[in-house]
C-alpha cells in the first residue's frame, strides 16, 4: 500500500524590519489609500543588507522541528526564487545550519508555487520510502530582486519563510496529504521574470542594469493567477471528492486580497473560510503558502481534522493545489529574525 505523508510540524519566520505603506508613500508617488485598496496589503517585512533568505529559513525550519518535538529528519527541501547564492543550492547551507549533518538537500525554484510543489515531491519521496521525515521549508528575501524604483512591486512584495516537517504517515490520520494538481506554463515566462543574471544573458555580457531586477506584468499575472488558481483547486477538490462547501480552510498564495477574494468566491467557498494574512506581511513568494499555514496554526484557526485546501500561482508560470486535512500540532508564534550582527559566523 501507499505510504501517506502526514503534517507533523509548522513554523513561521519573518524579518523584524517592518515597512509600512506611509514608508514607502516617503520614497514613492504612492498612498496608502492605493495600495490598501489595489492590494490589501498594510505592511511588509524585509530584510537588512546581508540578511538573505537562509538566515529567514533556517528561524522558520527550527520552529518547525521544535513544533514536530523533534530534530529528526532524513532530508531537506527548500522551495525559493532568491538562493543566498546563484549556485550553489541554498538548502544544503540550510540543513547544516539546522545541524541535520549530512542529509540529501536540495532547492526547488517555482516562486510562488515552490512550496505547493516541494510539498508534492516530499510525498512522493515519502511514498517511495526514500525518505521518512522530510523538513520542507518555503523562504525568499524578494526584496532583495525588487526594482527600486517600481512602485508596483514594492508595494506587493515582502519577505519570509514558512517550514513544515512531513512525515510517513498512516491513511486517514490527521494531517494527511490527500492530493496534488501541478501545472506549468512556459509560453508565460516573461509576465514574472528578472530578465539578465542567468545563462542566456549573462552578467558579463554587459546587460542593462536595470535587467537584473525582478519585472512583473501585474494585470496579466492578475488574470493568469486567479484563472489558474481556482482551475488547480478544483482540480484537487474533485481527485480528493470534496464539495467546496466541505472545504474548512482555503490557504491561498497571498498574491493579492482581491485575487484571493475572487478565487474563494469562484469555487464557491464562503469568505471566512479564505484565510488570509496578506494585509501584516505582503506577498512574500515561495514563503507565502507555508507562512499562512503557520500564523493560521498558531492563531488556533486550523483545528484538529478540518479540510484544507492549497492553492498557488507563480512565475514559469506556475501552478499547483493540494488537499490535507490539519492535524493536532503545537506551534509557536511566528518569529520575528534580527539581522545578523557584523561578524556574527553563519555556521
Ligand atoms: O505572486 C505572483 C503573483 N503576483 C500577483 O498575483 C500580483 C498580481 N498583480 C497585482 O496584484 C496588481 O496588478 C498590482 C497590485 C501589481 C497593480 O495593481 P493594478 O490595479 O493592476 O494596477 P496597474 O498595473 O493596472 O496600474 C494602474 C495604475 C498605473 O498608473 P497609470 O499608468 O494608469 O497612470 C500604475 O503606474 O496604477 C499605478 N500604480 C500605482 N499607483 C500608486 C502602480 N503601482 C502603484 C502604487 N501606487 N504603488
Amino acid at each position: 500500500m501507499r505510504r501517506s505523508s502526514v503534517v507533523a510540524g509548522i513554523g513561521g519566520c519573518t524579518p523584524d524590519r517592518v515597512v509600512t505603506n506611509a514608508e514607502l508613500a516617503r520614497h514613492f508617488d504612492t498612498t496608502d489609500a492605493w495600495i490598501v485598496s489595489r492590494t490589501g496589503i498594510s505592511a511588509r517585512r524585509r530584510v537588512e543588507p546581508g540578511q538573505s533568505t537562509s538566515d529567514l529559513a533556517v528561524v522558520a525550519g527550527r520552529l518547525a522541528l521544535e513544533s514536530a518535538g523533534s530534530t529528526d529528519v532524513d532530508m531537506v527541501i527548500l522551495a525559493t526564487a532568491t538562493p543566498d547564492r546563484p549556485c550553489p543550492a541554498t538548502a544544503p547551507v540550510v540543513a547544516a545550519r539546522l545541524g541535520l549533518g549530512t542529509v540529501p538537500a536540495f532547492d526547488i525554484s517555482a516562486v510562488c508555487s515552490g512550496f505547493v510543489y516541494a510539498l508534492s515531491v516530499a510525498d512522493g519521496m515519502i511514498a517511495a520510502g526514500t525518505a521518512g521525515r522530510v523538513l520542507l521549508i518555503g523562504a525568499d528575501a524578494f526584496s532583495t530582486i525588487l526594482d527600486p524604483d517600481d512602485r508596483a512591486t514594492a508595494a506587493v512584495f515582502g519577505d519570509g519563510a514558512g517550514a513544515m516537517v512531513l512525515r510517513a504517515g498512516e491513511p486517514g490520520e490527521p494531517g494527511e496529504l490527500l492530493g496534488f494538481d501541478l501545472g506549468a506554463d512556459g509560453t508565460q515566462e516573461d509576465l514574472i521574470t528578472v530578465p539578465a543574471g542567468g545563462s542566456r544573458r549573462p552578467r558579463r555580457d554587459g546587460v542593462d542594469e536595470d535587467d537584473r531586477w525582478f519585472v512583473m506584468r501585474g494585470q496579466a499575472v492578475y488574470r493568469h493567477a486567479v484563472r489558474r488558481m481556482t482551475a488547480t483547486a478544483q482540480s484537487v477538490l474533485a481527485l480528493a471528492d470534496w464539495r467546496s462547501g466541505e472545504v474548512d480552510h482555503l490557504i491561498a498564495h497571498q498574491a493579492n486580497a482581491r485575487i484571493l477574494a475572487t478565487v474563494g468566491a469562484e469555487l464557491g467557498i464562503a469568505p471566512e473560510r479564505v484565510y488570509s494574512n496578506i494585509a501584516d506581511v505582503g506577498n512574500t513568494v515561495a514563503a507565502s503558502v507555508p507562512l499562512a499555514l503557520a500564523d493560521a496554526a498558531a492563531a488556533g484557526v486550523l483545528s484538529r481534522g478540518d479540510r484544507v485546501l492549497l492553492t498557488a500561482f507563480g512565475g514559469g508560470t506556475t501552478w499547483g493545489a493540494a488537499a490535507l486535512t490539519w492535524p493536532e500540532l503545537v506551534v509557536a508564534a511566528r518569529t520575528e529574525a534580527a539581522a545578523r550582527t557584523e561578524g556574527e559566523r553563519v555556521l
